[in-house]
């Protein structure tokens, strides 16, 4: 595929018949195929459920009709900071051969805008640190590693 502008990728929600495209983005990862599955009847039903519930957006960029990134952005209503909105932000992925082209960042710019619009004070994530080079490219957008992250895994590994 040949892509020279990042601007000619177009960003909107996922349709139920994106999800084998995003499963596909999300398994095509060092860690990610070490987690993701083939079986696609979980991902379809998380599909449904995030797709219902409007706190949730599912992106994903598409460039010649086809789906070459993805993100998802959760707003979180939360108490503190005087009742303040979150977003929370998962699963970025950009094609692996289309990596380092500027998609990620126009991709991250698209959702900020998002954000804002959906009443967002404040953006979070979390990235593996093993991720060469993820926290550089949030940076880039004025995110700072400014707390540290933990997790507790229950249920499924
Ligand atoms: C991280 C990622 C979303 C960035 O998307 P992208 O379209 O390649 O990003 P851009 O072209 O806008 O920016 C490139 C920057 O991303 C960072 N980056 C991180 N991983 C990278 C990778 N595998 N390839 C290229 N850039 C990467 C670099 O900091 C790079 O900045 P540099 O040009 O100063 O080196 C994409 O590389 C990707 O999907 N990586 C694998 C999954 C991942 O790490 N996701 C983030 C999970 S928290």
């Amino acid at each position: 595929m040949a892509l020279t502008d990042a601007d000619m990728v177009e960003f909107g929600p996922a349709t139920a018949d994106d999800v084998p495209a995003i499963v596909a983005l999300l398994t095509d990862d060092e860690l990610g195929r070490t987690r993701e599955s083939n079986a696609l009847e979980p991902y379809q039903k998380a599909f449904e459920r995030i797709d219902a519930d409007p706190n949730h957006l599912l992106v994903v960029g598409r460039f010649g009709g086809r789906v070459v990134c993805c993100l998802q952005l959760t707003v979180l209503p939360c108490m503190t900071h005087g009742g303040s909105t979150r977003g929370q932000i998962e699963g970025v992925r950009v094609h692996r051969e289309l990596r380092g082209r500027g998609i990620g960042y126009v991709m991250m710019w698209w959702v900020i805008e998002q954000a804002k619009e959906r009443g967002c004070d404040l953006l979070q994530l979390t990235t593996d640190r093993r991720r060469a080079g993820a926290e550089r490219f949030y940076e880039k957008h004025g995110f700072s590693t400014t707390h540290h992250g933990m997790k507790l895994a229950l249920g499924r590994p």
